[in-house]
C-alpha cells in the first residue's frame, strides 16, 4: 500500500512556513489570551474563509493569522506543534522558513520570536533527534531597504539560520529588486533560496538563478514555459521546493490532475514535495504526498524518487544525506 510506504519513509520537509502551520484552534485561542480582534466568531468561520482566488488573498488571512502571534510561549508553540506533526509523519529534517517582518512591523522582536523558535527545536532535537533548519525570508512586497534593516536586526541570530529566502506577493516584485540584501545575506554565511515561478514568469526564474544566485528555487513550476530554462535546471540540477496541495489551493494548477510535478521529475527536473502552509491548505507533507497518488497515480518508483530528491535537494552535509538514502532504500526493498 503506497499510503502505508508514504507514511513509513524517512523524509524532508524543505518549503514548510511556520507562520502558515497555525492551526484555526491555536489562531482562536491565541486570538482570545491577547484579546486580539479577529473577523471570525467560530472556527467554522475561520475554515470558511480558506477559499483563495490567488496568492494575495490568501497571504491576507496568513497575516492576519499571524496577528494572534505575541509572546516568547506563542512562537514556541507554534513550532512545538509542527515538529511533534513531524514526528508523526516521519519528517526527519526540516528547513523551516520565518518572517521576520510580519512580526517585527507588530512591534515583536527578533529575541522574542528566536527564543521560542528555538526551545522548541532543541527539544525536538533532543527528545527523537530531528533535525531542523531555519530560513529567514524576506517580504518582497516590502522595500528592499526593509529587508535591509531587518538583516542589520537578525546580526545576532544569524548562526540559527542555513540560508535566506524571499516570499510574499510575486507578482510585480521581481527577485533583482533584492539583489543587494541576498548579496550582504551570502557575505555573512547564509545560503540562498527565492519563491519564483508560483505565479510569476519564467523571468523571475532566471533572475533569482542569475542575478540572486539562488541555489534552490521555491516553487518554480512555471519554468514549462520557457524549455530553455527547463533545460538549465535539469543541466545545473537546480532543485524546485513544489507544493501541491498549495498550488491547487492559490489557483496555479485548476486541479491536482492538471499539476505537472510528475512531468518534471519524469524529464529530470530535481524537484521535492513540501507543503507551504499546510493549516491553510488542506494537509502536511504526508498529505501533498498522497494527492499525487489520488489524483496522478503517482507510482512507487516516482515517491522513491521524490524522496530521495527532498534530502538531495536539502543543505544537510554530503554524508547525511547519503546515510538518508541509504536507509531510504533500505525500507523500500
Ligand atoms: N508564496 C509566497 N509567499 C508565501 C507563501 C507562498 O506560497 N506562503 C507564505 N508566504
Ligand atoms: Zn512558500
Amino acid at each position: 500500500m503506497i499510503e502505508t510506504l508514504i507514511k513509513k519513509l524517512p523524509k524532508a520537509e524543505l518549503h514548510l512556513h511556520i507562520e502558515g502551520s497555525l492551526s484555526p484552534e491555536m489562531m482562536m485561542r491565541l486570538a482570545e489570551k491577547h484579546q486580539v480582534a479577529l473577523p471570525y466568531n467560530s472556527l467554522e468561520e475561520v475554515e470558511k474563509a480558506y477559499q483563495f482566488e490567488d496568492l494575495q488573498s490568501f497571504l491576507d488571512l496568513y497575516y492576519l493569522g499571524a496577528s494572534v502571534l505575541i509572546e516568547e510561549e506563542d512562537f514556541y508553540q507554534l513550532m512545538w506543534v509542527y515538529l511533534l506533526k513531524c514526528k508523526e509523519e516521519n519528517v526527519v529534517h526540516a528547513e523551516i522558513m520565518f518572517d521576520p517582518q510580519t512580526h517585527l512591523q507588530r512591534g515583536i522582536s527578533f529575541s522574542v520570536f528566536m527564543a521560542g523558535f528555538k526551545r522548541a527545536i532543541e527539544q525536538a532535537k533532543k527528545e527523537w533527534g530531528m533535525s531542523v533548519m531555519l530560513i529567514l525570508s524576506y517580504l518582497r512586497h516590502l522595500p528592499e531597504s526593509d529587508a535591509l534593516q531587518t538583516l542589520e536586526l537578525a546580526q545576532e541570530y544569524l548562526s540559527d539560520c542555513i540560508a535566506v529566502g524571499l516570499d510574499s506577493s510575486e507578482m510585480g516584485n521581481p527577485p533583482d529588486q533584492f539583489k543587494t540584501v541576498f548579496e550582504k545575506s551570502a557575505k555573512a554565511g547564509l545560503r540562498k533560496v527565492v519563491h519564483a515561478g508560483e505565479e510569476g514568469p519564467p523571468e523571475y526564474i532566471w533572475s533569482a538563478i542569475n542575478v540572486i544566485g539562488a541555489e534552490r528555487i521555491d516553487h518554480g513550476v512555471r519554468c514549462v514555459e520557457d524549455p530553455a530554462l527547463v533545460e538549465h535546471l535539469i543541466e545545473k540540477q537546480i532543485p524546485l521546493t513544489v507544493c501541491p496541495l498549495s498550488n491547487v489551493k492559490l489557483c496555479v494548477f485548476a486541479d491536482m490532475k492538471q499539476h505537472n510535478i510528475l512531468d518534471l521529475l519524469e524529464k529530470g527536473v530535481l524537484v521535492t514535495v513540501n507543503a507551504d502552509d499546510p493549516t491553510y491548505f488542506g494537509g502536511f507533507l504526508n498529505e501533498n504526498y498522497l494527492a499525487l497518488y489520488r489524483a496522478l497515480q503517482m507510482n512507487e518508483e516516482q515517491l522513491i524518487q521524490l524522496v530521495k530528491n527532498s534530502f538531495i535537494a536539502s543543505f544537510l552535509p554530503n554524508e547525511v544525506k547519503q546515510n538518508w538514502l541509504k536507509k531510504v532504500k533500505l525500507i523500500r526493498q
